[in-house]
This record gives C-alpha cells, structure tokens and sequence, in this order.
C-alpha cells in the first residue's frame, strides 16, 4: 500500500507537481505521426500532462505543439486555418507559427509592432519512427532524442497504434509490469491469438500460475523477472524492461513480434496507450499488420476515426458472459487491451492504494514505485537528472529465456536484455 500523499506525489502530472515535473524531463509521444499526414493538413487537439495544446504540420512540414488557446480573446485554433507557414485564429485572423510567435494580427494598424510581442506556449514536435515526440522542460536542458529499438528498425518491421484508457497513468503502467495476471487474465488469448499462439513458452506460462518474480536494476528503470517452471528442473524467464518514467516491454513469445507499451498521463484520469510491436530481423507480414489493427495481440480495435476502443467504459466492454462461460476469454471481455484497460478502468480513476493488500508477486510493481517516488523526490530537491532521459538507457529489450536453475537471470541475460539492431530477440 502507499500513503494518501504518495498516491498523490506519483499520480499528480500537471505542471508544477513533481511527478509532472519528472515527466517534462522526458521525450514523450504527443501524437502518431499519422495524426498529421500533411503539410498545412488539419490541425489536432492535444491534451497531455493536463496541458492543452494544438498540433499543426506547416507548409514546409515543420511540426508545430502550441497552445490550444488563442492569445487575442482565448478561442481554440482548433478551429484555425493551417495555411502559409502557420495557424490563423478563425475570429480576427491572428496568425502563429511553430514555435508560437504570433506573425500577424490583421486587426491591428498596419505599422503595428504588436504582434510581436505575442507569443503562446509551444513545445518541440519531433518525429521519431511513426511517433511525434514532445520535450515539455527546460529548453536548455532537451535530452538527446529517443533510442528506443521501435522507432529505429525499418519502417516495414514496426507498427505502432494508440488508445485513450480512462484511468490514471500510474495504474496503466503498474499492468505493464505485473506480468502474474497474464496466465488467468489473458489465459484465453495465449493459445487463441494470431500474435502468441504457438510459442513453447506459452505451456510454460498457462502451466505454472505461480510465478516468482526477481527485480534488478537497470541505468534507465528495472528489469522484472518472473521465472516459472520449466523440464527438468531449469526456470522460464520472461523479463520485462521499464524504462522512466512510463515505457514497458512485453517478453516476446516465439518468433512472434515484440511488443510493449508507453503510457502518457492525458490529465489525471486519463492516459493514452501507445502500443507497438516490431521484429528486429524481418518485416511484419501483412496478416500480422492486420492483426493489429483488428485488435489482436496487444493492440485495440478502435471506434473508425478515433482513438477510442470498441469495448470502452459507455459500452461496459461489450461483455460476452457466455464466451467466458465457454472458456475464450477469463473475464468476458475480448483482446488482451481492453481486458487489461477494463479491469484498470474499473479500479476508479486514480486507485486508492491506501487499501491495497500487496503480496510477493507485486514485487516488480513495488520496486517501480519505490524508485519512481525516489526520482521525483531527488529531481525536486536536488534537481537530479533522472533515469531514462539519457538515450542510452532506451537501448534495452524484453526477452524469455531457459535457464538452469543456478543462472542468475539477470547476469545470464545480460547480451538478450541489450537493443541490438539487426539481432533476432531472444525468445522461446
Ligand atoms: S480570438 Fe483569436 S484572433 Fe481574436
Ligand atoms: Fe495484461
């Protein structure tokens, strides 16, 4: 369990709390880059760390994240014209750029220097593989860009999707690293699912529903290992990276692609899910591209034209009580997403984890609060530059493994647990 005001120091990202503040430390995804197909295509809304914002791609294809709101009476520029090198206000026709300068105030005398002198907020938007990137701190203090694995293979071996989850980031994330739920949760899906099924460490996992988990420390977070049992005596491991503050690797299965999660606080109640899956030595095939994008795996099948899943909160996740009753799905509900977001969803939107009741197998969770409250104690006390920011720390890969049962799993999976493009998972 955690105190009231621990709950509230990790789960609170505006700006000017201290976990807001780790969070601008960070690249972080804003947008996918498919949100903005085009120069001068229209502009977004954006909501993230509780700040809203607009994203714009210019004429000359410079990405823009400003203020939603306009500078002259405070109208939203989603309504704006995206049109020569900038976005024009739809009331009185004032004009801004990417970096938020305002370059035109029309309704001004024409000698007027006024505009200036205007300026609205504005973050960097980068693309990086099919993710905008955003950078919300110190400008002076912009860490190099992200080195995750996802976003550097070929554009053919990735695919990313996103979803809106009404939960708090804390708890979304804390379902990243507790992989114990996976064999009764998403027990249906391990030997049904285009993504998993098949994998020999798929028996291994739906044999053994007592995993003993083991955590070591890595530069940019954790390493959680959960080991089983496998023959003769040896352990399964399957290990799971997160890096800070909010990006997770699921163990791959097989040949299958690798897959793994980055979850960003929307406000305190919201996060968004960006959810991607890459093979370090091919491209996807189609069927599996398909596959995602139907909602298998760990991706989800979104309402057409949105971000928002098909079995949301509004919908009561289309529960199917008799395909639990038939053993497909543990809880009812179908895809692994939305199994887990739905159980997360139903914690409330910021859990209360005054009254947890915490066991063995949410060591890796503890651990991850423990070294995520010391982060954010540390930056705001002594301004200590976290774990994560540093692009070296992104280099990391999830991995499952056999190991004989005197193997430390962390010192044995050492070359598996490092990003090495060109270099197949390692995998079972
Ligand atoms: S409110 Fe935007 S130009 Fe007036
Ligand atoms: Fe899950």
């Amino acid at each position: 369990m955690l105190r009231a005001d621990i709950n509230e120091l990790l789960t609170q990202t505006g700006a000017g709390t201290p976990t807001g503040e780790l969070f601008r430390q960070y690249w972080i995804p804003a947008l996918l880059a498919e949100e903005l197909p085009e120069n001068d295509c229209p502009p977004v809304r954006v909501k993230i760390l509780s700040e809203r914002l607009i994203a714009f791609r210019d004429s000359e294809g410079r990405y823009g994240l400003i203020d939603e709101f306009c500078a002259h009476r405070g109208v939203s520029l989603w309504f704006g014209r995206v049109e020569e090198c900038g976005i024009r206000c739809a009331y009185h026709g004032w004009k801004y750029d990417v970096t938020g300068q305002c370059v035109e105030a029309p309704s001004e005398p024409d000698n007027s220097n006024f505009c200036r002198k205007v300026k609205l907020t504005a973050y960097p938007l980068v693309k990086v593989g099919d993710v905008l990137w955003t950078s919300m701190g110190d400008p002076e203090q912009q860490p190099g860009l992200p080195e995750f694995e996802f976003v550097h293979v070929p554009p053919e071996q990735t695919y990313t999707s996103k979803r809106w989850q009404e939960s708090n980031w804390l708890q979304a994330l804390e379902g990243g690293i507790d992989s114990s739920h996976v064999a009764w949760l998403h027990s249906g899906g391990l030997e049904s699912d285009p993504l998993f099924r098949g994998a020999k460490g798929n028996e291994y996992s739906l044999n053994d529903l007592r995993p003993f988990f083991e955590v070591a420390e890595a530069d940019g977070g954790l390493f959680v290992g959960a080991r089983r049992n496998a023959e003769d005596g040896k352990y399964y491991w399957r290990i799971t990276p997160w890096v800070m503050p909010s990006f997770t690797m699921v163990p791959p299965r097989g040949d299958h692609p690798v897959h793994g999660h980055f979850w960003v606080p929307i406000d305190d109640e919201n996060c968004w899910v960006y959810t991607f899956d890459y093979h370090p030595t091919r491209a996807l095939t189609e069927a599996e591209v398909q596959a995602m994008k139907d909602g298998h795996g760990v991706h989800s099948r979104n309402i057409p034209g949105t971000y928002r899943p098909q079995e949301n909160k509004d919908v009561d996740y289309l529960m199917d009580r008799e395909a639990q009753k038939r053993g497909e799905t543990f809880s009812g509900v179908r895809g692994i997403a939305q199994q887990d977001a739905s159980l997360q969803e139903s914690m409330g939107p910021i859990v209360d984890r005054t009254k947890e009741r915490l066991v063995s197998s949410d060591t890796g969770i503890i651990k991850a609060r423990q070294k995520l409250r010391k982060a954010v104690e540390a930056l705001r006390d002594d301004g200590v530059t976290p774990p994560g920011v540093d692009p070296a720390h992104h280099r990391v890969r999830s991995a499952a493994i056999v190991l004989p049962p005197e193997e430390s799993f962390i010192e044995s999976s050492r070359d598996a647990l490092a990003a090495r493009l060109g270099v197949a998972h390692t995998s079972v």
